[in-house]
C-alpha cells in the first residue's frame, strides 16, 4: 500500500487589512470586545479594486504550493477544492482552478464541509493516493467571507470573526513507510446543521422568494451562528478527534510536536492547549492576523508554521478542525 505526504504548501491573503477599529467605524463594536472574545486583531478582506475571488486566491496559493513541491501542474491527477463561499452557486471552484492553472481533463472535486473542509479534502486526497489511483493531488481551501457578511450592527457577532484568504497543499505518493499522512478521522452530526449556517440563496430560499417573503430584519442570506452552542460543541469535538487520531497511531499527547487547530477562536485553541497541557511552542495560532478563514485556516496556518521553521522533518504534526455541519476531523502527519 502507498502512503501520501505533503510535498509543498502555499498561502495567499488579500493585501487589504481590516482592523477591529475599522469595523468599529461601521458597526457598534470595539477592539476590546473582539480581542477578548476571539483573540482577533485584524483580518484581510478582498476589495473591489483587486482581482481576488475564492477561485483566484486558491490559484495563487496553489501556484506557490506547486513550485515548492517541485511538481508540474500537468502532473496533478486530481484537484480538491474546499470552500463555503464559492464564486458561483454552480459549478464549483475546482473547475475554475483547473482552467486558471491550465490543467487539462483531470477530475476536480468540490468539498462542502466548511471549517473542516481542508481536513476532509486532505482525507479524500490521501485515500486516492493510498489506493494507487492517483499520484499527485492538489488540495485547496479558500474563502471570500467579506463578500457575504452582514456588516451592520445586526451581524456583528458573526462578521467580526471571519476573514478572506486561501491555502493549498500538494500531496504526492510516498514510498517511505511511517512518514506522511498517518491517519485522518472525519465526523459529522447533521442534527446541528442550522446552528451555524447560511440558508439562502438556496432551493429553500431562492432569491425572488427571499425578497418577497422576508422582512429586512430576518434575512436568511447572511450567516447565522449560535455562538455559545458552537463554542461548547467545538471544545468537546476538537479534544475527541485529536485523541482519536493519536490513539489510532499508538501516540500520546506528549508525542505531538505541533498542533494546528482550525483557527475558529483563540479561546477555543487555548482551551484545547490547556486541556492537553501543551506548551506554547507546540500549538500554532495566527487567528490574531487573519480571523477565521474557515476552509483556508488550516492550510494558511500550516504553511506559515512551516515558513517560520516551526515544522521540521520528522515532526509529529496534528491538524484538527470543527465547524458548520457540524463537521469535525483530524489528521496526524509525520513530517
Ligand atoms: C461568537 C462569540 C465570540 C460570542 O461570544 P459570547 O461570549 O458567546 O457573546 P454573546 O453572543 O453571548 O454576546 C455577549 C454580548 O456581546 C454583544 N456582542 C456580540 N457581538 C459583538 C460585537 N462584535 N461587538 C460588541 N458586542 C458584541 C451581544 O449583543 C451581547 O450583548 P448583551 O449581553 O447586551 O446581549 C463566541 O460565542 C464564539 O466564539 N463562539 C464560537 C464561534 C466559532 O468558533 N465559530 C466558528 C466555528 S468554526
Amino acid at each position: 500500500m502507498y502512503t501520501s505526504r505533503i510535498a509543498g504548501m502555499g498561502k495567499y491573503v488579500p493585501e487589504n487589512i481590516v482592523t477591529n477599529d475599522d469595523l468599529a467605524g461601521i458597526m457598534d463594536t470595539n477592539d476590546a470586545w473582539i480581542q477578548e472574545r476571539t483573540g482577533i486583531k485584524e483580518r484581510h478582506h478582498i476589495t473591489k479594486e483587486d482581482d481576488n475571488t475564492t477561485a483566484t486566491m486558491g490559484v495563487k496559493a496553489a501556484k506557490i504550493a506547486l513550485e515548492r513541491a517541485k511538481i508540474s501542474k500537468d502532473d496533478i491527477d486530481l484537484i480538491v477544492f474546499a470552500t463555503l463561499s464559492p464564486d458561483y452557486y454552480f459549478p464549483g471552484c475546482g473547475v475554475q482552478v483547473q482552467e486558471l492553472l491550465d490543467i487539462h481533463t483531470c477530475p476536480a472535486l468540490d468539498v462542502r464541509n466548511q471549517c473542516s473542509g481542508f481536513i476532509y479534502g486532505l482525507s479524500v486526497a490521501d485515500q486516492f493516493i493510498k489506493t494507487g489511483m492517483y499520484k499527485n493531488v492538489l488540495v485547496i481551501g479558500s474563502e471570500n467571507h467579506s463578500g457575504g457578511l452582514d456588516f451592520s450592527t445586526r451581524g456583528r457577532s458573526v462578521s467580526v470573526i471571519f476573514g478572506d484568504g486561501a491555502g493549498a497543499a500538494v500531496l504526492t505518493r510516498s514510498d517511505k513507510e511511517g512518514h506522511g499522512i498517518l491517519s485522518t478521522h472525519l465526523h459529522s452530526e447533521g442534527k446541528h446543521a442550522l446552528e451555524l449556517s447560511l440558508r439562502g440563496p438556496s432551493t429553500e430560499y431562492w432569491v425572488p422568494q427571499i425578497l418577497e417573503e422576508n422582512p429586512q430584519e430576518d434575512i436568511p442570506y447572511f450567516p447565522y451562528m449560535n455562538g455559545q452552542f458552537v463554542f461548547k460543541n467545538a471544545v468537546v469535538r476538537f479534544s475527541e478527534v485529536i485523541m482519536e487520531g493519536l490513539k489510532a497511531n499508538n501516540l500520546e499527547v506528549a508525542d505531538i510536536d505541533m498542533l494546528i487547530p482550525h483557527q475558529a477562536n483563540l479561546r477555543i485553541s487555548q482551551f484545547i492547549q490547556k486541556k492537553f497541557q501543551l506548551p506554547d511552542d507546540k500549538v500554532y495560532n495566527n487567528i490574531q492576523k487573519y480571523g477565521n478563514t474557515t476552509a483556508a485556516s488550516i492550510p494558511i496556518a500550516l504553511t506559515e508554521a512551516w515558513e517560520e521553521g516551526k515544522i521540521k522533518e520528522g515532526d509529529m504534526v496534528v491538524l484538527a478542525a470543527f465547524g458548520s455541519g457540524f463537521t469535525w476531523g483530524s489528521a496526524v502527519i509525520k513530517w
